[in-house]
């Protein structure tokens, strides 16, 4: 059987991740691959969407940037261990629509939260299991903003300040000089230009990881 792999797309509002993750499926799908698509926060449990919508429902009110963070990482840490580990196990590519770098991209940059105490609770949440490639799609959240308001009324997180989402874009793009699993693409491009690195990017890593 072949190693799972663990592939996250993270960037600012607006970005085009979930078009890019279903191109992405359909292509490894046709590869032979087994794939399975998932995001955060929500994906797992009935647990986890439960979390989602309180965390982004703005009827939900006020609460402290902490209690945000926390409702995150438990959203998380359900996810990882009724999704995300048990396909990995059985050998699956699984696909993320965000994952531990938005935490620190909005808690961290965004709320002002310290970041290496944000990556400590990553690392607890995640038990360990680093993304074996992360595609950040970096967008100028005015565009990026314009887009998802496109797409409905905008939630809780989205209707931050503007600077709350230029802070998050420095921070995906600060994270993303930190390692080599990251993989910056602009989000302005075109749908296929971007579909094209994205794949390219990704048939190496199954090459040489194979
Ligand atoms: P989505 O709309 O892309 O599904 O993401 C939901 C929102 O949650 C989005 O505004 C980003 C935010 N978010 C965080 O603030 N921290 C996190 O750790 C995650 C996973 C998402």
């Amino acid at each position: 059987m072949s190693k799972g792999r663990l592939i996250t797309f993270e960037g600012s509002e607006g970005a085009g991740k979930s078009t890019q993750v279903k191109a992405l499926k359909k292509y490894l799908v046709s590869l032979g691959y087994k794939v399975v698509c998932t995001f955060e926060p929500g994906g797992g449990s009935d647990l986890c969407k439960k979390i989602r919508s309180l965390l982004l429902s703005p009827d939900s009110g006020d609460f402290s940037d902490e209690t945000e963070l926390f409702m995150m990482l438990a959203a998380r840490a359900e996810h990882v261990e009724s999704l995300v580990l048990p396909s990995l196990s059985r050998g699956e590519i699984v696909i993320c629509d965000r994952f531990i770098d938005s935490s620190v991209a909005y808690q961290g940059y965004g709320r002002g939260i310290d970041i290496k105490t944000i990556s400590q609770m990553n690392a607890f949440a995640i038990k360990g299991r680093y993304p074996d490639l992360t595609v950040v799609m970096d967008i100028d959240p005015v565009i990026g903003l314009k887009r998802a308001a496109k797409t409905g009324s905008l939630d809780r997180i989205e209707s931050a300040a503007l600077s709350f989402h230029q802070n998050v874009r420095e921070g995906f793009m600060s994270l993303a000089q930190e390692g080599e699993r990251y993989f910056v693409v602009d989000a302005s491009l075109d749908i296929q230009t971007l579909e094209s690195e994205i794949k390219e990017r990704v048939l190496k890593l199954l090459k040489y990881e194979n």
